[in-house]
């Protein structure tokens, strides 16, 4: 009893001494951006491939030469790309990859990117760059993370922290274009035919978010797949005309639906709105079919890359490069560039739901703001 006093008198203590801090001190200070965490594929991993052996990696010039310090990253971009774009939204700084040494101190605070390139909602997808942090890896890092955290703000604060983030998890694309498409007759294609592995993928995406869930994730953004057809590379590998690959249309077209169903579901089972679908192949097949509504000269055409439409092989100092970026579409055969994230971010704060299912991130934004 005596001790249970005792403490209480003192936490007064500390909550009177902190409002007086509040009205007197630090004046104009504003609460903390609330932290932000990120999984996924290349279309979010800001440098973790840079610390493994893979050759998914975007660590050499040009890649980075929009960026502020004009240097490559680790970022798929030749500037910023989602979460960055996101991150300002939120008002914060631009997470460190997790596999950072900078990731350490109050810098944790701020969130962490644990996205990795070439990883999918399967194990299997990407082997070929043998080392790279597949996404239950990346939930295990998650929960270290967590525990580092709760070394300098405690248990309660981190869950706070945890609960009160904005979460993005960016995956699928890689389990077509980097496992069922990747070769002809490809063991999980002579396994499944395409509706029952769009199937199997969602089932198992639908595990990896309520592991994230169970994990302390409260309010998280889940993309589908691009227009993974319409992507240079695969009109240069698979296109006549310059029409986009139907297959992969296929494929992009069955599984996005499917994805907003199961959020739908998952959220039903929790009784509340922790996911929410960001359809950003829709975001994408605008500017992909209207590029000049959207400034774009091209999206066709890579802005770095080599042959047909710059689609074949990988971005590097020895590619064609366009003098001016922000008139692509694509950075490189796979990746958007600046502008495009830009644009998909700025539907993924202000769409209607046709694009963003149940809400908006700002509409998100506000209503968290209000707890
Ligand atoms: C993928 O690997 C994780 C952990 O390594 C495991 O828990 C999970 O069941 C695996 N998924 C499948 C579909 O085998
Ligand atoms: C964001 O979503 C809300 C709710 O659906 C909607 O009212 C609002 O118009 C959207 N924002 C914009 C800019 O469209």
């Amino acid at each position: 009893m005596a001790t249970t006093m005792v403490l209480q008198s003192y936490y007064i203590h500390v909550v009177i001494i902190f409002m007086v801090a509040m009205s007197t001190g630090f004046k104009g200070t504003e609460a903390a951006p609330r932290a932000f965490f990120v999984f996924g594929d290349s279309l979010v991993d800001n440098g973790n491939n840079n610390y493994l052996a893979t050759t998914a990696r975007a660590d050499a010039p040009p890649y980075g030469i929009d960026y502020p310090t004009r240097r490559p990253t680790g970022r798929f971009s030749n500037g910023l790309n989602i979460p960055d774009f996101i991150s300002r939204e939120l008002g914060a700084e631009s997470t460190l990859p997790y596999l950072s040494p900078e990731l350490n101190g109050q810098r944790l605070l701020v969130g962490a990117n644990f996205a990795s390139a070439g990883i999918g909602i399967l194990n299997d997808t990407g082997i070929q760059f043998v080392n790279i942090i597949r996404i239950y890896r990346q939930l295990e890092y998650f929960e270290e993370y967590q525990q580092r955290v709760s070394g300098l703000i405690g248990a309660e604060g981190t869950r706070r922290l945890v609960n009160g983030a904005l979460v993005l998890i960016t995956l699928g694309g890689n389990d077509f274009v980097n496992n069922y498409y990747l070769v002809p007759f490809s063991a999980r294609s002579r396994q499944y035919p395409l509706p029952n592995y769009v199937k199997y993928l969602i089932s198992e995406y639908k595990k990896i978010l309520r592991r994230l869930y169970d994990l302390g994730a409260r309010r998280v953004l889940v993309t589908g797949t691009g227009p993974l057809g319409c992507v240079p590379a695969e009109l240069a590998q698979r296109s006549v005309n310059g029409e986009c690959s139907p297959e992969l249309m296929r494929a992009a077209s069955l599984f996005n639906p499917q994805l907003v169903q199961m959020i739908q579901q998952l959220n039903g089972e929790i009784g509340s709105n922790i996911f929410v679908g960001a359809n950003t192949r829709q975001m994408s097949i605008n500017f992909v079919n209207n590029p000049q509504a959207y400034g774009f000269v091209t999206s066709k055409v890579a802005c770095c890359g080599q042959g047909p439409y710059n689609g074949l092989g990988l971005c590097t100092v020895a590619s064609n490069l366009c003098p001016n970026r922000d008139q692509y579409a694509f950075w490189d055969p796979f990746h958007p560039s600046e502008r495009a994230n830009s644009i998909i971010v700025q539907q993924i704060m202000s769409g209607n739901t046709e694009y963003m299912y149940p809400m908006n991130l700002s509409t998100i934004l506000a209503l968290d703001s209000k707890n």
